[in-house]
Parts: structure tokens; C-alpha cells; sequence
């Protein structure tokens, strides 16, 4: 009776374990991008970054495609720009640097993909696209903005998925509460101008992930404590040699049965 129920709290607190481990690794890792943008001069300067709940995480490596091959920011020796430890800082982007990048574990975990587009063209001629490459938030303003290298601000046309939806006199297109109905492909452009690369934007319900990671959590960490607390007082006992003392709390516990419901 007693070799049974230590070995039945035995196989509890490993599986409670288990899903202790795998419930604090389904984590929200996403490669973060700053400035949040998709499309970037020549020479402009990107800051990316693997994070958690707005913290960088260890473990996890931003990689982008190159061709067929799979290149690595790193601290020495890097593929691709340079890892100071936090984030992989790119400066003088070029139009090699435009690809897919994302983070990625040892394992092979990835997260989503962040497209860069440096577009072709040199000095005044580029023009860009200013378009948030993280998802945008259901219910939240974001102003897309389509921009030449002069900086100075030109009337634009806007498209999405290649229709034309109106022409902002300041180079702006505000879109004012964002729903799912906006998530598209983008591009505009400024009078003569070639038009800018295309660019997808994302749209992301608000996150109700932390609501289920604490359910989640709590589900996990109960049978943790209660077969962490009944086996340091099952060794406990034992070593004092009271064994009787210890069944018949067991047997309490577990027959009763109340002892293990009030805890959760
Ligand atoms: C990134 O680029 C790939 C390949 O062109 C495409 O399949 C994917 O949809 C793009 N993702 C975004 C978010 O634009």
C-alpha cells in the first residue's frame, strides 16, 4: 500500500514536472523589430531582437534566409550583422539585407517571420513604404506613411492587395481603428516614382495569451506542490522511522480526499 501510493506520488510529481517545463517553455517568443517598419533606406539601421513579454530571451538566435542558405547573427564571426548580446544590430542596410529573418533555438523552435525590404534605386530616387512589421492590434490607429529618402513629404497614392485606396496630400494614410478587414498587401507611390516594394501588414486580435498562461500555470503548479509536499513528508517521516504515523496520514489524505481538493 504504502510502496504504491510513493510510487504513484513519484509518477505525479514527474509528470507535474514535465508539464511544468513544457508549460514555461509555450512561451510567446517573437522577433522583435526597431523601428517597427518593414521597408528601410539604404544605410538605415535595424535593431532586432528575440523577446518574451517585451524582455529579450536567451536561448533563441535571429536568423535570416540568404538564398538557399540559412545565416546567423552572432557575437563573433556573425553572418549578418553583430549580436551585442540583447539584440542584432544591422547599420548601412543594403539591398542584400532584404529577406526573411526570425529567431530561432538550438532545437529548431522558430518564431514568425519579419520580412525586410531595402529597396533599389540610390539617393533621392528611393522610396519607401513605412509600414509596421510587428502585427498591429485590433482597435488601434497606425499611420502608414510613404516616404522619399529626401525626406521631404510628396503627395502619395496608396494600394492595398493592388487596388487603389486613396491618395494622402502629406504622404500619409492613416488608418484610424484597425480591424481584420485591413490586413493586406501594401505599396504607394509618389508621382513619377516608381512604386515602393509591396509589404504585408498584420493584423493581431489583443493578447489574451497572458489570461491562459496563468490557467495554465496554476493547473501545473498544484499537483507540483502537493506531490513535492507529500514526498518531502513521506522522506521525512521515513527517516525519523515513523512509518506508521505517515500511512495513517496518507491513507487520511488520500481516502478523505479533502486534503488534496482544498489546496487547488
Ligand atoms: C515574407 O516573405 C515570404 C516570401 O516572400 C512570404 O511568403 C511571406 O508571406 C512574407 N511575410 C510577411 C509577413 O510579409
Amino acid at each position: 500500500m504504502m510502496k504504491m501510493l510513493v510510487k504513484f506520488m513519484i509518477l505525479v510529481h514527474g509528470v507535474s514536472v514535465l508539464l511544468l517545463l513544457s508549460g514555461l517553455t509555450v512561451s510567446a517568443v517573437s522577433l522583435n523589430i526597431s523601428p517597427n517598419f518593414q521597408q528601410f533606406f539604404r544605410e538605415a539601421s535595424v535593431s532586432l531582437s528575440c523577446v518574451e513579454d517585451g524582455q529579450t530571451v536567451d536561448g533563441w538566435t535571429v536568423k535570416r534566409t540568404k538564398g538557399e542558405k540559412t545565416e546567423e547573427c552572432r557575437v563573433d564571426g556573425s553572418d549578418f550583422g553583430s549580436f551585442n548580446g540583447f539584440s542584432c544590430f544591422i547599420s548601412f542596410l543594403s539591398q542584400s539585407d532584404s529577406t526573411g529573418y526570425w529567431c530561432e533555438t538550438s532545437s529548431g523552435q522558430k518564431t514568425e517571420q519579419i520580412n525586410i525590404t531595402v529597396p533599389d534605386g540610390t539617393g533621392g530616387d528611393q522610396v519607401i513604404l513605412e509600414i509596421p512589421a510587428l502585427p498591429v492590434i485590433i482597435g488601434s490607429d497606425v499611420t502608414l506613411r510613404c516616404k522619399k529618402k529626401d525626406n521631404n513629404r510628396f503627395r502619395a497614392v496608396f494600394f492595398k492587395n493592388g487596388v487603389n485606396i486613396g491618395t494622402g496630400s502629406e504622404g500619409e494614410l492613416p488608418l484610424i481603428s484597425v480591424q481584420q478587414s485591413d490586413e493586406g498587401v501594401y505599396h504607394c507611390y509618389i508621382d513619377e516614382d516608381k512604386p515602393t516594394p509591396q509589404s504585408r501588414l498584420r493584423v493581431r486580435e489583443p493578447p489574451s495569451a497572458s489570461v491562459v498562461r496563468l490557467i495554465l500555470h496554476l493547473v501545473v503548479f498544484c499537483p507540483f506542490f502537493i506531490s513535492t509536499g507529500l514526498m518531502v513528508s513521506i522522506c521525512c517521516s521515513r527517516k525519523t522511522g515513523n512509518r506508521a504515523v505517515v500511512s495513517m496520514e496518507m491513507s487520511q489524505r488520500v481516502t478523505g480526499g479533502h486534503g488534496l481538493d482544498k489546496d487547488c
